[in-house]
């Protein structure tokens, strides 16, 4: 018996729910442990293409638990579309496939005014956060003044915290950021009919977990953003604001570290990054248009473009540190199709030094400059290769030569959207 732990090893937006995708096969509960509808999954099923925000992947398959845990800030407004959605493709057709924690903490209207209105005062120095009151949520948990899921359906409680947020709320609305007020009957009124629906998906997801494991069901656990967005440990401020790291797992699920046997990093073969913050590996030219253009690299939760670079080591040896990353599985390299050269980022130089540690210093990765090493490129298209050993020779080295840098065994190489664009080593579930 095994539960994998599934995370971003770069800025987010690695192909994750590909991957969760595929390895749902051999799990039977698929968690969620951070994040929010900052997410965007986009999975291709049988050619067709669902975008999830909220929902772990597991949803599309009919068997599978889908847990939310208590780690993720949850819209339910957002979660209750996506549930609407997924029915009408068919989808999710029994209401007992999802769990939503207790302890969970909601996304509430004042979040996500208060989260746009910051960006747009930030002006210039805006994080570039996707909009969606993720931040301004968990202020708001370790605030203490959150609400919870919990404390929605107890009408009381629910009341009293209500109150006391609105009124808070909009003061800073209105004299700090100059923003419109919310009126409290109009939003309890919504988050009432909310609570209605939401009532009979929620749970201890902690005791749900611990209960099944006990049963030796097997545990899938889906994370968001990547581990360089940490809010500790990635390109600090311009992070989101969880712990994007595989010990968000526990803290996120309520379920203890030795039950996670495996920790998959996912990373493209390439980088990219939305939002604003340093990106020492960006390309500003063709090359970054191309990568744009044939990676389709556009975020699924706000359409943005994502900006593009070469490989960063230096950042994907942090996750690797950072997570205890037990295997990785590359994604895109399809993508690189064409390029003559392939410059991978061994290290950084800055103010003449050569530094080869993930800097906490804003300033120092804002100036770093990559240190390169220049790789042979390939022409042969990889969408159809299916075998390691069909790959070009050139992409294999390449490959290779990734794993030798960050120190971790690549278990999957990705060569395209589809599930079965997909060149199998390992599977972490089998190990
Ligand atoms: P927030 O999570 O909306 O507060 O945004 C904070 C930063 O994280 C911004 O730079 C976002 O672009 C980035 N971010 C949030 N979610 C994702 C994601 O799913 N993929 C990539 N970047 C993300």
């Amino acid at each position: 018996m095994a539960n994998v732990a599934i995370i971003g090893a770069q800025w987010g937006d690695e192909g994750k729910g590909k991957i969760v995708d595929l390895f749902t096969d051999d799990a039977d509960i698929v968690v969620r442990f951070q994040g929010g509808n900052n997410a965007g999954h986009t999975l291709v099923v049988d050619g067709k293409k669902t975008v999830l925000h909220l929902i772990p992947s597991g949803a599309l398959h009919p068997n599978k638990l889908c847990v939310i845990g208590n780690g993720v800030v949850v819209d339910p407004e957002v979660l209750l579309e996506e549930i609407t959605a997924l029915k009408r493709q068919g989808h999710f057709m029994d209401d007992a496939q999802l769990r939503i924690s207790e302890e969970a903490h909601l996304i509430m209207p004042y979040h996500k005014a208060i989260d746009q209105a910051r960006e747009r005062l930030r002006g210039e120095g805006m994080i570039g956060t996707t909009g969606r009151g993720i931040g301004p949520a968990y202020e708001d948990k370790v605030a203490r003044v959150g609400i919870r899921v919990i404390d929605l359906l107890e009408e009381e409680t629910f009341q009293e915290k209500l109150q006391r947020n609105i009124e808070e709320k909009n003061i800073y609305l209105k004299a700090i950021l100059k923003e419109k007020t919310l009126d409290f009957n109009k939003l309890h009124d919504s988050y009432s009919v909310y609570r209605e629906k939401l009532r009979s998906y929620v749970t201890d997801t902690s005791l749900l977990l611990d209960r099944e494991m006990r049963a030796g069901k097997q545990v899938l656990f889906e994370g968001a953003q990547g581990t360089l967005l940490d809010v500790d440990h990635g390109t600090y401020p311009f992070v989101t604001s969880s712990n994007t790291v595989a010990g968000g797992v526990c803290s996120g699920t309520g379920v203890g570290p030795r039950h996670i046997h495996q920790i998959i990093g996912i990373s493209k073969a390439y980088a990219t990054r939305v939002g604003s913050g340093p990106f020492p590996t960006e390309i500003h030219g063709p090359e970054g248009e191309t990568l744009k253009r044939e990676g389709f690299e556009f975020g699924a939760t706000t359409g943005r473009p994502r900006r593009c670079g070469w490989f960063d080591a230096v950042g994907v040896r942090h996750a690797v540190r950072m997570s205890g990353i037990t295997g990785i599985a590359l994604t895109k390299l399809d993508v690189l199709t064409g390029f003559k050269k392939i410059p991978i980022c061994t290290a950084y130089r800055y103010d003449g030094k050569v530094v080869h540690d993930f800097p906490a210093s804003l300033k120092i990765m804002q100036h770093a400059q990559p240190v390169y090493e220049q790789m042979e490129g390939w022409d042969k298209p990889l969408d159809d290769v299916r075998k390691f050993s069909d790959l070009p020779a050139q992409a294999q080295k390449y490959v290779r030569r990734l794993e030798e840098i960050v120190e971790t065994e690549i278990i999957l190489v990705s060569v395209g959207p589809g599930r079965d664009q997909t060149i199998l080593l390992k599977n972490p579930f089998h190990t």
